[in-house]
């Protein structure tokens, strides 16, 4: 779609990306270590006052205590850290349980292991997690469970009952938790993250996998961590050590600075609320429905007042017709389930949704 939308020149509400500036403070202190010679290869698991800064705010934020030495590793995104993750711990035709839909990496990442992703599907319209679902579809290989909360594409995110049913689920077993946290900070209404750092008992079978890229506003940074107990961090990082080795240096030496302002971080939730309220509220004017978003860049939206069309062929005409690029959500399910469903990307400047809607009132 983005291409589509480089093509005819559309506004982009697909890809999920700010297109405002990111903080001036953080690209000084990148500059900054550039010109202190912070320039060559940082250790392997991670420039070690990153992860110290890491570690002191998952304390802070989910009282939790993690190692930074042993529980820790950058990583060049959260992609990879989950690719990493899988990598680590599949084997030939073990089966993951994924719910759809589903970011789009998770499959072809189980798939490349040799292993079988089992999809779920979140039940429509409100993409809540079928527990019961789950657990019929738990087998003698299952080998792990992804979950990804706040959601995309849905921004569905999950609640402690959902920790209290996946507690039940893999109590007893084997089972691998790998846990999609990317969009952390990027939960609105005063609803807590249920981080699976919160639950030690969770915490001792998890990757649990972060992103600064959408915290700090800086997608194209592509730096990230992986949270994961000593014993799976030291296999995590054999996957890691033959792969990229080690992350770029100066961004880890600006981030260890960085991470030490609490503000820049908990201010992300109420300023990324504050696009969702405005696009929701502009979208009023149009013939689109949309649903609710409780978290990430995302909300999404139906369009029965407009046409009958497949949520694919909506999305392309209203690429090249209407001038907007939008995300079709069946493309995040293997088997193209359509719900007629588009998804839009409110992670943008005011000017940038008010064009956008000003077109979309058009069709
Ligand atoms: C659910 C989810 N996980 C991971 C990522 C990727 O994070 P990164 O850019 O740090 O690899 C994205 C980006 O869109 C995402 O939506």
């Amino acid at each position: 779609m983005s291409a589509l939308a480089a093509e005819y020149n559309a506004i982009n509400l697909g890809q999920g990306f700010p297109d405002f500036q990111m903080s001036e403070e953080l690209t000084g202190l990148v500059n900054e270590a550039m010109k202190n010679g912070f320039n060559q290869y940082a250790p392997m698991p991670g420039w070690m006052p990153l992860r110290e800064a890491i570690a002191e705010k998952a304390a802070f934020l989910y009282n939790t205590r993690v190692n930074p030495e042993t529980d820790i590793t950058i990583t060049p995104g959260g992609t990879y850290a989950i690719y990493s993750a899988f990598t680590t711990i599949l084997q030939p035709a073990d089966e993951v349980i994924v719910f759809e839909p589903a970011y789009d990496s998770y499959i072809p990442n189980i798939e490349i292991n040799g292993a079988k992703a089992v999809t779920i599907n979140l039940i429509y319209p409100d993409y809540r997690i079928d527990w019961q679902a789950v657990k019929n579809a738990i087998t003698k290989k299952t080998k792990a469970i992804i979950i990804n909360s706040p959601h995309n594409p849905t921004g569905a995110v999950i609640s402690e009952e959902d920790i209290h049913q996946l507690r039940k689920i893999v109590e007893g077993t084997n089972i691998f938790i790998i846990s999609d946290e990317v969009y952390e900070h990027l939960i609105f209404d005063n609803i807590p993250h249920q981080s699976i750092l919160r639950y030690p008992d969770l915490l001792e079978r998890s990757f649990v996998c972060f992103s600064f890229g959408k915290t700090y506003n800086c997608t194209g940074w592509k730096l990230g961590y992986c949270i994961a107990p000593a014993l799976l961090t030291k296999e995590f990082r054999k996957v890691h050590q033959f792969n990229c080795f080690s992350c770029h240096t100066p961004t880890q030496v600006a981030l260890a600075t960085f991470l030490k302002n609490k503000e820049a971080f908990l201010s992300l939730s109420s300023f990324i609320q504050e696009k969702r309220d405005y696009f929701k509220q502009l979208m009023r004017q149009t013939k689109f429905s949309m649903k609710e978003s409780y978290g990430s860049y995302f909300i999404c939206g139906t369009y029965e007042r407009i046409s009958n069309e497949s949520d694919k062929d909506i999305a392309v005409r209203l690429t090249r017709e209407a001038g907007v690029a939008t995300i079709p959500v069946s493309a995040f399910y293997q088997n193209g389930k359509d719900d007629k469903v588009l998804r839009f990307c409110f992670s943008k400047k005011k000017e940038t949704l008010d064009a956008a809607v000003e077109r979309l009132l058009k069709i």
